[in-house]
């Protein structure tokens, strides 16, 4: 087969098909300035003795400072990190600005909070193109659990793991006649708020509260002083609505009260009773993170914040005209 044409942006592209990590590569130049780049060409190359390499490229401003540096270290950025990562890809001065460095074991700076960092020592140095090939024997290593970030098809992105063993939720194969399966999104999505809400449904019974009492409560916990038609704006989403005889059930429990101007808010009690719902809610996200793992309930909640954006009705934004407590 004859070369292919180089298109390099089509090159680039693919590349981007090989999901990677998002380090920061950090040294010292000898006038003592600390350095350092956001990099994803960072990989591994031996266990014994432990070795790891990445890439430079020739056009960067710390070139030279790498090319003097005795030792370097590799941050493995976590989730939270993204903005780390954005500064460290910009070509400035200050990048290291407001950070509180580690102490390592050589001059290179090490940055905290990283999902893991590689402390090295610099071998070789082998030309690479358009790039420098950096091959460091690691001297010192750490790990925290902290889900790593991700970096796709010029992207950030969060990893959610892949059971070995696949995940069906029922053993039984769907008869031929059904075309209703386990996998219609419409299906998992009640499914699964069904089943994390049963417990605070139980909450809910002993208190004997509707679900827009519950929905009620939790809106005026985060806005208060709503009127009733405001109140049902904000919970129309959820196929509820509150009648004037659930705004009298709720008062007679003394857990909201009326303003002069037809708002209501919440009374001491219903804060109190909200509260109680926030904190069991938690318990059940707890629970979650412990079966599923951190990084995948991040990833989780990332997916159903942008499937919540892309099915919005035009609901009321309830979160951005919040009034201070
Ligand atoms: C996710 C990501 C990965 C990157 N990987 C590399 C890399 O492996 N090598 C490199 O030289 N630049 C890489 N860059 C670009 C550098 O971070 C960027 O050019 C930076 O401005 C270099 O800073 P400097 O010129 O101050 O050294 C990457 C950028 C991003 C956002």
């Amino acid at each position: 087969m004859a070369p292919q044409e180089f298109d390099t942006i089509a090159f680039r592209n693919a590349l981007g098909s090989f999901t990677t990590g998002v380090t920061i590569i950090t040294a010292t130049a000898p006038d003592g300035t600390p350095v350092g780049l956001t990099a994803n060409s960072f990989n591994s190359v031996s266990l014994e003795p432990p070795m790891v390499l990445w890439s430079l490229a020739k056009t960067s401003l710390s070139l030279d400072a790498f090319n003097e540096a005795i030792h370097w270290n590799v941050h493995v950025l976590s989730q939270d990190q993204q903005d780390l990562s954005n500064t460290f890809a910009s070509r400035g001065e200050n990048k290291f600005q407001g950070i509180a460095l580690d102490k390592g074991i050589s001059d290179a700076p090490l940055i905290p909070n990283c999902s893991a960092r590689f402390q090295c020592k610099n071998i070789v140095t082998h030309d690479g193109g358009d790039h420098l090939i950096y091959i460091g024997e690691v001297l010192s290593f750490d790990q925290q659990t902290l889900p790593p970030l991700v970096f796709q098809q010029g992207q950030y992105a969060m990893t959610a793991r892949k059971p070995w063993e696949g995940v069906a939720l029922s053993s039984e194969p769907s008869s031929p006649q059904c075309s209703y399966n386990e996998d219609l999104l419409g299906y998992l999505l009640g499914r699964s708020h069904f089943q994390m809400l049963f417990r605070m449904r139980k909450v809910f019974d002993e208190q004997a509260h509707e679900d827009s009492h519950f929905f009620a409560l939790s809106v005026l916990n985060i806005q208060s002083r709503l009127t009733l038609e405001q109140l049902n704006d904000h919970i129309e989403y959820t196929g509820h609505s509150l009648a004037d005889s659930d705004i009298e059930f709720l008062i007679n429990q003394d857990l909201i009260e009326i303003l002069d101007d037809e708002h209501y808010q919440l009374t001491d009690h219903g804060r109190e009773t909200s509260l109680v719902h926030i904190a069991q809610a938690k318990a059940i996200e707890e629970e979650l993170i412990e079966k599923l793992g951190v990084g995948d309930v991040m990833a989780l909640k990332l997916l159903l914040k942008r499937l919540i954006t892309s099915t919005d009705p035009g609901l009321p934004d309830l979160w951005k005209t919040q009034e201070p407590k």
